[in-house]
C-alpha cells in the first residue's frame, strides 16, 4: 500500500496524500471545538470537491472524480458534520456497474461511450439560489439540486427544460435576487448566457459570438452588466478539426473581456482587449461612473510545459499541464473611451478567492484567498485578506504541515459591515489526515481561530464552497 501510494505521488499526485478519496459517508453531531462556536453563526457551510468512487485507469487529473459534499451546519453554538456523494447520473451508473465507465479528462475522450464521452461529475461549484442548493461542473454539466443540511440529492434543475447544462460559477445578485450563469462548449454556440429570476424562472437566455471554442471558467457581474472572458489559453484551434483537444497558450492573443447589459441579447456584447493571460477566478466587479472595474486572479504563464515561460523564480504548483501562478489583479474598462487599465495589486500567489457576497456586483474592499504553499501540487498554507482600497493585506498561517481550502465568508447574524463575519474552511494535517473546520474572524484574520472544530474523518482537499444562511435553509423548495 505504501509503495502504491508512493508511486501515486510521482505518477498520479492528485490521488495521493490528502487528495486521496475517502469512501465513507457519515454524520457527526456536536463536534468538539477548541474555542466556543459562535452563536451568531447560523447556517450551513458546504464544500464541493472531487472524490472518485472508482478511479479510471490511465492519467488522473485532479478535476476527475465524483462530487462529494462536506458540510457543517451551525445552530445555537453547536455544529454537525455530514458528507455525501452527489448522486449524479454518472455516479449511479458506475455504482451499478461496480467500476469506472469513463476515462479521465486528460485521456482521449471515448466518443463511442453510449453515456457520452465525458463524465458529468458536478464536482466543482456549489451555489444557493431560489430555494435550491445547486452543484455545478467546470466543463458545463447538469445542475444538481441537493438538500441542506442532509446533502440528499433531489434531482436536476433545468429551468423548465430550457437549460441542459451550465458551467461552474453562476453569480447571484444579492439585491435583485437574480442568478446569472454561462455555459461553454467546443462546438457552436460556444458561449451561452442566461438570467434566472429570484423565483427560479428562466428570464433571459442568449448566445454570445466567439471566434471559436474557449475555456472560460468564471464570469462576473455588476449592477447592470455581465462580464465574460475570452482568454489566451484555449483548445488549439488547429487541432480541433482532428478531434484533438490540446490546450495551448497564445502569447500574441489578447485576453478579451466582454461586457453585456444584464438582460441584453448577446449581440450587444462589447469587447475590451487586455494583455494575454488566463484567469480562473474573478472576485468582484462593479461600476464607477462610466467605468467597470474587475478584480480577479491573473496567471501570465498558465502552461507548465511552455518553453517560453520565464526561467527562474519560485516554482509554481501544477495540475496536469496547468501551471498555477495567480496574482491579484485589477482591470478597469472605460465604457466612454474604450480604454483598458491594468494594475497588479499583490505579488502573493493566491487563488480560490472569496468575498462578502452580500455586496457582489457593488464596490467591495476585501477579498479572502488561499495562499499557495511552496509545493508541487496545489496546497494553501494560509488565507490572505486583501484590501483593494488601501493595498494592505493580512495573512493567517495554518500550523506547519496543515493545509486549508477555499475560505467562505459567513456574515455574523445581523451584521452589516463588509468584513463583519467569519471565514470558514477545512484545515487538514497532511501527515495524519486529522481534519478541522476553522472559523476565523474575518475582521481580524491574523488572530487565533475563533473556533477549531474536530471533524471525525479526513476531509480530502477540494474546491468551492458556499455559506447557506439559516434563512435560506428554511426556504428550500422541493424538486418537481
Ligand atoms: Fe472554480
Amino acid at each position: 500500500m505504501a509503495t502504491e501510494q508512493g508511486m501515486d505521488r510521482v505518477e498520479r499526485p492528485y490521488l495521493a496524500g490528502n487528495y486521496a478519496p475517502i469512501h465513507t459517508e457519515i454524520e457527526a453531531r456536536d463536534l468538539p471545538s477548541a474555542g466556543a462556536i459562535p452563536c451568531d453563526l447560523e447556517g450551513v457551510f458546504v464544500r464541493n470537491g472531487s472524490n472518485p468512487r472508482f478511479v479510471a485507469s490511465g492519467r488522473h487529473h485532479w478535476f476527475d472524480g465524483d462530487a462529494m459534499l462536506h458540510a457543517v451546519s451551525f445552530e445555537g453554538g453547536r455544529a454537525t458534520y455530514r458528507n455525501r456523494w452527489v448522486r449524479t447520473k454518472a455516479f449511479l451508473a458506475e455504482e451499478e456497474a461496480g467500476r469506472a465507465l469513463w476515462t479521465g479528462v486528460t485521456e482521449r475522450p471515448d466518443f463511442t461511450n453510449p453515456r457520452g464521452p465525458l463524465k458529468d461529475t458536478s464536482n466543482t461549484d456549489v451555489v444557493f439560489h431560489a430555494g435550491r442548493l445547486l452543484t455545478t461542473w467546470w466543463l458545463g454539466g447538469e445542475a444538481y439540486v441537493v438538500r441542506v443540511p442532509t446533502l440528499e440529492t433531489c434531482g436536476t434543475e433545468t429551468w423548465g427544460g430550457r437549460v441542459k447544462t451550465v458551467s461552474a460559477h453562476p453569480k447571484v445578485d444579492p439585491v435583485t435576487g437574480e442568478m446569472m450563469f454561462f455555459d461553454y462548449k467546443p462546438f457552436p454556440p460556444y458561449l451561452t448566457y442566461g438570467v434566472v429570476s429570484p423565483e427560479g424562472e428562466l428570464r433571459h437566455l442568449t448566445t454570445i459570438d466567439l471566434p471559436g471554442p474557449r475555456l472560460q471558467h468564471d464570469m462576473a457581474i455588476t449592477e447592470r452588466f455581465s462580464i465574460f472572458l475570452d482568454m489566451s489559453m484555449m483548445w488549439d484551434p488547429a487541432l480541433l478539426p482532428q478531434g484533438k483537444t490540446k490546450v495551448a497558450f497564445f502569447r500574441d492573443k489578447p485576453t478579451r473581456f466582454g461586457i453585456l447589459p444584464r438582460h441584453a441579447p448577446g449581440s450587444e456584447v462589447r469587447w475590451f482587449e487586455a494583455s494575454p493571460c488566463y484567469i480562473y477566478h474573478t472576485i468582484n466587479a462593479w461600476e464607477e461612473g462610466p467605468r467597470v472595474v474587475l478584480v480577479g486572479c491573473k496567471i501570465e504563464n498558465p502552461l507548465a510545459a511552455d518553453p517560453n515561460n520565464p526561467k527562474g523564480g519560485r516554482p509554481a504548483p501544477t495540475i496536469g499541464f496547468l501551471r498555477l501562478e495567480p496574482r491579484l489583479y485589477c482591470w478597469t474598462f472605460d465604457l466612454d473611451t474604450g480604454q483598458v487599465k491594468e494594475e497588479a495589486l499583490d505579488d502573493t500567489l493566491a487563488e480560490f478567492p472569496r468575498m462578502d457576497n452580500r455586496i457582489l456586483g457593488r464596490r467591495s474592499r476585501y477579498s479572502y484567498s488561499g495562499r499557495f504553499a511552496e509545493a508541487p501540487t496545489l496546497l494553501f498554507d494560509g488565507v490572505v485578506k486583501n484590501d483593494t482600497d488601501t493595498g494592505r493585506s493580512w495573512a493567517h498561517r495554518y500550523p506547519a504541515g496543515r493545509f486549508g481550502g477555499e475560505t467562505v465568508f459567513a456574515p455574523r447574524t445581523g451584521s452589516k459591515a463588509e468584513d463583519d463575519g467569519y471565514l470558514i474552511t477545512f484545515v487538514v494535517d497532511e501527515a495524519t489526515g486529522e481534519s478541522e473546520l476553522y472559523v476565523l474572524d474575518a475582521a481580524n484574520v491574523e488572530a487565533e481561530p475563533v473556533a477549531r472544530l474536530a471533524v471525525p474523518q479526513r476531509v480530502p482537499t477540494g474546491y468551492h464552497t458556499w455559506w447557506v444562511p439559516a434563512a435560506d435553509v428554511a426556504r428550500q423548495r422541493p424538486v418537481g
